[in-house]
């Protein structure tokens, strides 16, 4: 390498795939000097032919790509998540200095990102974990950026940031997140609502199709009339587009060609499993995971339908698709809302000290579930920053009690249908359960300690009691 390039550039990133060369274009456009590495010689070509207009430089041999950065080294990893990012740590850690930052933009675990920041800290250096949403238009045109980890050396890396994220009336779709795996944390979780909003239109479209008979064209029509409305949302955007969409080779709507079997990378698993450690319920997101779950058993699916039957037409009153929006509206509410109540035990639990009005502002614009809705989760968290429950903030309960007769009809009458709704049914009984004052524990306390002995609370006195239940039978 000639000596023209040492120290040159601001920021470089490893991993050019497409979200990694869009994310150097984009930092690129907004003036920062920027430097690629990666293993295949395929890729440094492509930022070479395609990144002919900007000032940056790929580099084959990784020593010439650290040398080529100026001080604080900063390295953005955009790899796949899983040991690729370890290995490609271990590979730069001995070639940086103390006070080198090193940020992770991949969809990584967050435990792995606690690991790795607790690792790097001990050699001196910063490590961030950021999550990054928008698909490869945002990254190369503005997404929304959940950077988490050591304060202090946010401030070499925000400027950049703000300049390269996705803006809402001229604010940045990016913050400090919080310490440690904060970023990811909160990306994985961004992740979870998205997976049930996807299955809530999925159900909403099986309602309409199977329930209602409507052919793709009037679908469309639903969901772009609902997009002009209260619901207007990135995927609901891109769903009504699904439905316009021909098939090249058959002639056909493309939709219809599709497998009906969903695949999945895991975040949205990872959120339903560590709620369950912390102890947070998020009926609506592990519906949905369930689901793509379940969209795998085709043969058991198609057996099960031969022995049982095709789900019924819905028995369908003028106003069924008014109702339904409620509906759509309300598990939409319950899937954020479950999502921010994990994010308020986490922040908690694993000392992240997540600013919730800050993590809706920043998910406004960008990311994938950008949504009307957001506006007012960002207002509930600004009038009231220790807000437990989105379910609590009042402008939110007001929607919900108007829709909420209209949503019991729709979800009441699919469910009698046979048709196969678990996101809204979920959301229907995860409401009513936290809306019950007294709930039917008091039984299953009960029976814990009739069989193990295992005590129960009074609601007259304190402490812990048993009893012998086989006696003093009424
Ligand atoms: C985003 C997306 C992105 C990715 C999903 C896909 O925010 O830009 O969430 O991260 O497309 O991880 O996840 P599945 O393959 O699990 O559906």
């Amino acid at each position: 390498m000639s000596n023209d390039n040492k120290n040159t550039y601001n920021f470089g990133m490893i991993g050019l795939g497409t979200m990694g060369r869009n994310l150097l274009f984009n930092m690129a456009d907004h003036g920062f000097s920027v430097t690629g590495h990666d293993k295949s010689e395929k890729m440094l070509q492509l930022l070479e032919e395609e990144g002919k207009s900007h000032q940056l430089k790929g580099f084959a041999k990784i020593e010439d790509f650290i040398d080529s950065l100026q001080s604080p080294k900063t390295i953005i990893l955009l790899v796949p998540a899983g040991k690729i990012v370890d290995d490609v740590i271990e590979e730069v850690t001995p070639l940086l200095s103390k006070g080198d930052i090193i940020i992770d933009s991949g969809n990584s675990y967050y435990a792995d990102t606690t690991r790795r920041a607790i690792a790097l800290k001990a050699k001196g250096l910063h490590f961030f974990g950021m999550g990054i949403s928008g698909g490869e238009e945002g990254a190369r045109f503005g997404p929304s950026l959940m950077p988490g980890g050591d304060k202090e050396a946010y401030a070499v890396v925000k400027d950049m940031l703000e300049a390269v994220s996705a803006k809402v009336n001229g604010e940045p779709c990016v913050a400090y997140i919080g310490p440690g795996a904060a970023g990811h944390f909160v990306k994985m979780t961004h992740n979870g609502i998205e997976y049930a909003i996807m299955q809530l239109l999925a159900e909403t479209y099986e309602i309409l199709k199977n329930g209602l008979g409507y052919d793709n064209g009037q679908i469309q029509q639903v969901f772009e009339q609902w997009n002009n409305g209260r619901l207007k949302s990135f995927l609901m955007e891109i769903t009504k587009e699904v439905f316009l969409f021909k098939d090249v080779k058959t002639g056909n709507l493309l939709v219809d060609e599709i497998k009906d079997e969903a695949k999945s990378k895991g975040t949205g698993k990872w959120t339903s499993q560590i709620a369950m450690d912390v102890e947070i319920p998020l009926s609506t997101i592990d519906a949905a995971v369930a689901a793509r779950n379940l969209s795998k058993f085709k043969a058991l699916r198609l057996e099960l339908e031969n022995s049982f039957g095709k789900s019924a037409a819905i028995d369908a009153q003028a106003d069924f698709v008014k109702d339904l929006e409620e509906a759509f509206y309300f598990a939409m509410v319950s899937a954020y809302a479950q999502g921010m109540h994990l994010l308020w035990r986490a922040s908690d639990e694993f000392g992240y000290e997540l600013n919730m009005a800050e993590i809706a502002k920043i998910w406004r614009g960008g990311c994938i579930i950008r949504a009307e809705f957001l506006q007012d989760i960002y207002q509930a968290y600004t009038q009231n920053p220790e807000l437990q429950h989105l379910y609590q903030d009042e402008a939110i309960q007001a929607k919900l009690k108007k829709g909420l007769a209209g949503t019991r009809n729709v979800i009441s009458k699919a469910l009698q249908a046979g048709i196969a709704i678990p996101s809204f049914a979920a959301s229907l009984t995860y409401f009513d359960t936290l809306k019950t004052g007294r709930m039917p524990s008091n039984l299953t306390q009960a029976q814990r300690d009739y069989f193990g002995a295992h005590t129960f609370e009074r609601i007259d006195s304190e402490g812990v009691f048993h009893v012998d239940w086989s006696t003093n039978k009424a």
